[in-house]
């Protein structure tokens, strides 16, 4: 479909999933706000996520740390000198672009980190803004969110930073996990929380956000186990994470960050890429870290970072395997590979066929008119029901336009209550894909829907 993207976003803004925010002030930098079928699908993926990775399994904990951080962690972490981005500036027009990105669209040449070269190739390089060419040098631009703290006696400590990846957190906790949690390695800390990112270009709708939130784990194991296997499960297990939000598996590959691109804390890094409506990209990482960041830790806190491995009699600082997974690339996902568009009598229907799991609304309810006899036995069902699923009460427009609203949010099931519901103690349940009716007795209805969630 060769306008999908553009779809989806009027989809998602016309329906509740995502607004662009603050658009009575002209709209902020690329920032949005999920509506209330958006927060629904939201939260349905991260407990999707915690409920695979934490509840599922015994070797994993939870953890939900601060988003401002010391800024010492930064510094041992490598961010403060090295999370940068190569930005460059068209003079003519004052637009700021990625100039790697720019480059390698012009060129096909992956230059990260190669400034000289970026400025060079950018003097063959029109601006796709206004045409001219006149660049800035191309330049290293940190992309970490600087802030003030009051009441910080320290000079050094008052400049903080939003925290610019969600993992820093989880290693600063290490040791009280160890001490608390009667974990035993292999074992990873899970966590779901807020990052940020002074991207130089954001963009493509949610794909690339300067606030965004991630889901990720840090899994501890010992440096000699054989970890090219675990690295391969995890992928799996990444793979399979994407497939329960609705992704094809054809649309999924790998890319491996060559040697000279990895970041600089990595061993091996593979991208699990997706086929978005704008190409294949980046949704979720796999890293082998090394020892880089308990090793980078310890050393500058004086706290030793180690772990006593009990049944080897010996001491070491443990390797980390990081999955990581975007949380607003996997609600992208979901949009995307829900989205269908079908004939049905002449008309095009447009129905969101989300997993049933992360549908944001499970069941609607709708009388088929507002008459009370009608909305009485409706509201008995939904106060019945509504603790079981989410649900959704609605008796305005005619039915036929409540069906298509319904299709449009992805709900799985629709209950109507008709006149006959009252001679028949009956309601008919519509499925959304199918578009198949059942007629089913209200007494029964709780027991037909626990068998279809
Ligand atoms: N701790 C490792 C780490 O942060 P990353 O590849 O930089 O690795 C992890 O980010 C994931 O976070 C990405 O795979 C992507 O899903 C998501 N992500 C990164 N930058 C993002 C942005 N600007 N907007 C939305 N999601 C982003």
């Amino acid at each position: 479909m060769p306008d999908l993207m553009e779809k989806i976003v009027s989809l998602a803004k016309r329906r509740g999933f995502v607004y662009p925010a603050c658009e009575i002030y002209g709209g902020f930098a690329n920032s949005y706000s999920y509506g209330s079928y958006g927060t629904e699908l939201k939260n349905n993926i991260k407990q999707l996520w915690w409920q695979t990775f934490v509840h599922n399994r015994e070797d994993i904990v939870g953890l939900d740390g601060p988003i401002l951080l010391h800024p010492k962690l930064w510094e041992a972490s490598g961010h403060t000198k090295g999370f940068n981005d190569a930005l460059v500036d068209c003079k003519a027009c004052q637009k700021r672009f990625r100039a790697d990105h720019l480059v390698e669209e012009a060129t096909g040449k992956d230059l990260e980190g190669q400034l000289d070269e970026m400025s060079a190739a950018l003097t063959e390089i029109k601006c796709p803004n206004c045409g001219k060419q006149d660049w800035t040098e191309a330049r290293e631009f940190n992309m970490m969110f600087k802030t003030q703290m009051n009441n910080v006696s320290d000079e050094e400590t008052a400049e903080v930073y939003l925290r610019p990846e969600t993992a820093g957190a989880i290693f600063v906790e290490y040791k009280n996990v160890l001490d608390s949690m009667r974990v035993k390695i292999p074992f990873g800390i899970a966590q779901i929380g807020k990052a940020f990112r002074n991207e130089i270009v954001a963009g493509n709708f949610i794909f690339r956000l300067r606030e965004f939130e991630q889901m990720e784990i840090e899994y501890f194991i010992s440096p000699d186990t054989e970890w090219k296997p675990l690295f391969e499960k995890w992928l799996m297990q990444q793979e399979k994470f994407a497939l329960g939000l609705g992704a094809d598996k054809k649309d999924l590959r790998h890319y491996e960050h060559p040697d000279d691109k990895r970041s600089h804390y990595s061993q091996k890094t593979v991208d699990i890429e997706y086929k978005f409506p704008f190409g294949f990209k980046e949704l979720f990482g796999l890293a082998h870290r090394g020892n880089f960041d308990l090793t980078a830790h310890s050393k500058a806190s004086g706290e030793k970072l180690d772990y006593f491995d009990q049944e080897k009699n010996e001491r070491y600082v443990p390797h980390v395997l990081e999955p990581t997974f975007g949380l607003d690339r996997s609600l992208l996902v979901a949009l995307v590979a829900a989205y269908h568009e079908e004939e049905v009598k002449g008309e095009t229907r447009v129905v969101m066929k989300f997993p049933k799991g992360i549908a944001p609304i499970q069941l609607a309810i709708l009388p088929l008119s507002k008459k009370e006899e009608l909305s009485s036995v409706a509201r008995d069902i939904f106060d019945n029901l509504k603790t079981d699923l989410v649900c959704e009460y609605d008796e305005t427009q005619s039915i036929g336009k409540r069906y298509r609203r319904q299709d449009e949010i992805g709900t799985p099931y629709c209950v109507t209550v008709d006149f006959d519901s009252l001679e028949d103690k009956a309601v008919t349940v519509r499925d959304r894909d199918t578009m198949e009716q059942e007629r089913v007795k209200i007494e029964e209805l709780e027991g037909y829907l626990a068998d279809k969630y």
